[in-house]
């Protein structure tokens, strides 16, 4: 652990200290900084204020790849294949990543893009050490992650050179059941899309680029998504397809 520890402080360029039994609210209150502890089994993040970490677990995706993936919604909306490319411009818990790096298989690639660096780091570790759900480490493995914003990212990428760009923003409405981001609420990059951020998405992108917002959001109609209304949920998707281009 404390050589796991040493390699995180030096790929973060954080100050490693003994935590001595302390609790977290003793060391946020000594230290006066954001927190990363080094466990047996995996990084905790604990921003300054938060009492409840924020660390790598598969999320929604250990359901929702026991179910027929064809059937997911990003799946059949994105119009993903077996053996595409994916690019996750906002890769959070990478959940949405996890599912289509499971679906296109050993011959797809997978890259997830995180502009909070701690996050990446986090979440990049996670899908290496986790171990809890074994029909998932083949796809968690597959997952690149880059420590980036997503338009600094794209811009660098060729143009037709992944199948499918998604992007899933923070939504700044308040949503109960995202729990899992509550202690990230603050500290996660809450950049909204942008026109530029769209215009890159679509030169990359061969076949589609897809959106997901919250159901009252206007960024759909705004930047061109056609909407899939999804009754009964809190956030619909929509989707340009570039098939045709
Ligand atoms: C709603 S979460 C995404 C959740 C994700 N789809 C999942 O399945 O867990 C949005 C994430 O994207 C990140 N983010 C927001 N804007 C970004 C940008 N321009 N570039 C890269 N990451 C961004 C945020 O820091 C946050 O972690």
């Amino acid at each position: 652990m404390i050589e796991w520890a040493d390699r995180v402080s030096i790929d973060l360029s954080l100050q490693q200290i003994p935590r001595n039994k302390r609790s977290i609210e003793k060391i946020h209150a000594d230290e006066n900084a954001d927190l990363l502890i080094c466990l047996k089994e995996r990084l905790e993040f604990y921003p300054v204020g938060k009492k409840e970490p924020f660390f790598f677990h598969p999320n929604s995706a250990a359901f929702r790849t026991k179910r027929p993936l064809q059937n997911d919604p990003l799946i059949a909306i994105s119009g993903l294949k077996r053996g595409d490319s994916f690019l996750d411009c906002t890769l959070g818990l990478a959940s949405d990543s996890l599912v289509a790096s499971q679906w296109v298989g050993s011959s797809g690639k997978v890259i997830g893009c995180e502009s909070h660096p701690v996050l990446a780091y986090v979440i990049e570790q996670g899908l290496k050490r986790y171990t809890g759900m074994p029909h998932l480490d083949e796809a968690m493995n597959r997952i690149v992650v880059v420590s980036s914003d997503a338009v600094s990212f794209l811009k660098k990428l060729e143009s037709n050179s992944f199948d499918v760009i998604y992007m899933d923003p923070m939504f700044t409405e308040k949503i109960t059941e995202a729990s899992n981001f509550i202690p990230l609420r603050g500290s996660a990059d809450y950049g909204q899309l942008t026109e530029q951020w769209v215009a890159e998405a679509r030169r990359v992108a061969r076949k589609t680029v897809v959106l997901k917002a919250h159901f009252r959001s206007e960024d759909f109609e705004r930047f061109g998504f056609a909407r899939r209304v999804r009754p009964n949920t809190k956030f619909h998707y929509g989707v340009i397809s570039n098939t045709s281009k």
